[in-house]
C-alpha cells in the first residue's frame, strides 16, 4: 500500500523546558520518552503509537525531519527502488537508530528536505483504549489536539531561474509516493507556475503541503481538533498561557480548514486545525486558486495575507 499517514516530526528548540511546557500546556501533548542525548519525545492523546513528536535541543529552530508511516515494512524496499529510479539518493537507516522505531528510509525532498518513511513504530495505545472507549480522557490539557495533521513545507522557488521545487516536489510525491494533488495556487501571467500545492494519501484535504518562498525551510506543523468551538477554546487556551499568535481563528478558503497560527517559545509555527474540511477522494477534481484570489484562499474572511505569514518561517 505505500504510506498510510504521518508519522512524526523532529522540531528544533532552543529552550527544551519552554518547548516542553508549551506542547504539554497548550496543545495537549504528553511527554512519552526522554533520550541519552536530550531529545524529548510527546504523543497526542488520540494517537496510539509511541510518539508524533521529537524535540531536539539546538541553537536555532526548524525542522530536521518529518517522517510517514508506510503500512508494512516490505514498502520500504520497493520504494527505495522507486525513489532511486526516480533520481533521488536514499539510506536505509537500521532499527533503533530513533528508539521505539523500525528501520527507515532516509532521503531528501528536491526542495531539500529531509523525509524519512518507516513502517514499526512501539504501539503504546491510547488512554481510552478500544474496548468500549470513551470519547475522550480525563485531564486534557489546554487544546487538546486529537493528532499531528500535516506539515506545510517552504519550498525554493525561483521562477526566472526556472527554479520551482513546489512543482518538482508535487512531482515527486505523485510519481514516486502516489499522493494526489487537491488544490493548488498557480500564479504568473498565464497562471501557469504552480506557486503551492495540498496533497493527500488519506482523505484529509491534506496530509502535506508545499508554498514557493526564496528559501526552503518549515511554514508550520498542525494539530487536528474536532470543530470550530475547539479552535476558539484553543486560541483562549494561547491567551491565557501568552502563547504568541501569529492569526486569530479564522478560515482558510484553500482545504476549508478552521484554524490558528501560532508560535512555539522557539518560533517554530503551529496551527491548529479543525474539521476535515472535505472528504479528499482520488477522483475527486484539483481546486485551482488564481494569484488575484490567492488572500482568499489563505484567509477567507478578510481576504488579506497577512505579511508575517509568508516572510516568518524557520
Ligand atoms: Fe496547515
Amino acid at each position: 500500500m505505500g504510506v498510510m499517514r504521518i508519522g512524526h516530526v523532529n522540531l528544533r528548540v532552543m529552550d527544551m523546558d519552554a518547548a516542553v511546557r508549551h506542547y504539554e500546556n497548550v496543545l495537549g501533548l504528553k511527554t512519552t520518552m526522554v533520550d541519552k542525548s536530550g531529545n524529548v519525545y510527546l504523543k497526542c492523546w488520540d494517537e496510539w503509537d509511541k510518539y508524533s513528536l521529537i524535540l531536539t535541543p539546538s541553537d536555532r529552530a526548524g525542522m530536521n525531519h518529518m517522517a510517514y508511516k508506510v503500512e508494512k515494512d516490505a514498502d520500504l524496499d520497493t520504494l527505495k527502488e522507486k525513489i532511486e529510479a526516480w533520481g533521488v539518493q536514499t539510506t536505509l537507516l537500521p532499527e533503533g537508530t530513533l528508539p521505539a522505531t523500525g528501520r527507515m528510509l532516509q532521503f531528501h525532498l528536491p526542495s531539500g528536505h529531509e523525509m524519512r518513511l518507516y513502517a514499526m513504530k512501539e504501539y503504546v495505545g491510547t488512554e481510552v483504549g478500544t474496548q468500549s472507549p470513551d470519547p475522550w480522557p480525563d485531564g486534557l490539557k489546554g487544546a487538546g489536539a486529537h493528532w499531528l495533521d500535516h506539515t506545510l513545507l517552504m519550498c525554493e522557488m525561483n521562477p526566472p531561474e526556472g527554479v520551482n521545487t513546489v512543482a518538482d516536489n508535487v512531482r515527486f510525491m505523485t510519481e514516486v509516493l502516489d499522493f494526489f494533488l487537491t488544490e493548488q495556487v498557480m500564479v504568473g501571467p498565464d497562471g501557469s507556475i504552480q506557486a503551492a500545492a495540498w496533497m493527500s494519501r488519506t482523505t484529509t484535504p491534506h496530509d502535506i503541503a508545499f508554498v514557493g518562498a526564496p528559501t526552503s525551510g518549515l511554514h508550520h506543523i498542525a494539530y487536528f481538533l474536532d470543530s470550530w468551538h475547539d479552535v476558539l477554546k484553543a486560541a483562549d487556551v494561547m491567551a491565557k498561557t501568552k502563547t504568541r499568535i501569529d492569526v486569530a481563528p479564522t478560515r482558510h478558503g484553500i482545504t476549508r480548514g478552521e484554524t490558528i497560527y501560532f508560535f512555539d517559545p522557539s518560533g517554530n509555527r503551529n496551527e491548529t486545525f479543525a474539521g476535515l474540511g472535505y472528504l479528499a477522494q482520488r477522483d475527486r477534481p484539483v481546486t485551482t486558486w488564481s494569484e488575484d484570489r490567492l488572500g482568499s484562499g489563505i484567509f477567507f474572511h478578510t481576504g488579506d495575507l497577512v505579511p508575517s505569514f509568508t516572510e516568518v518561517y524557520t
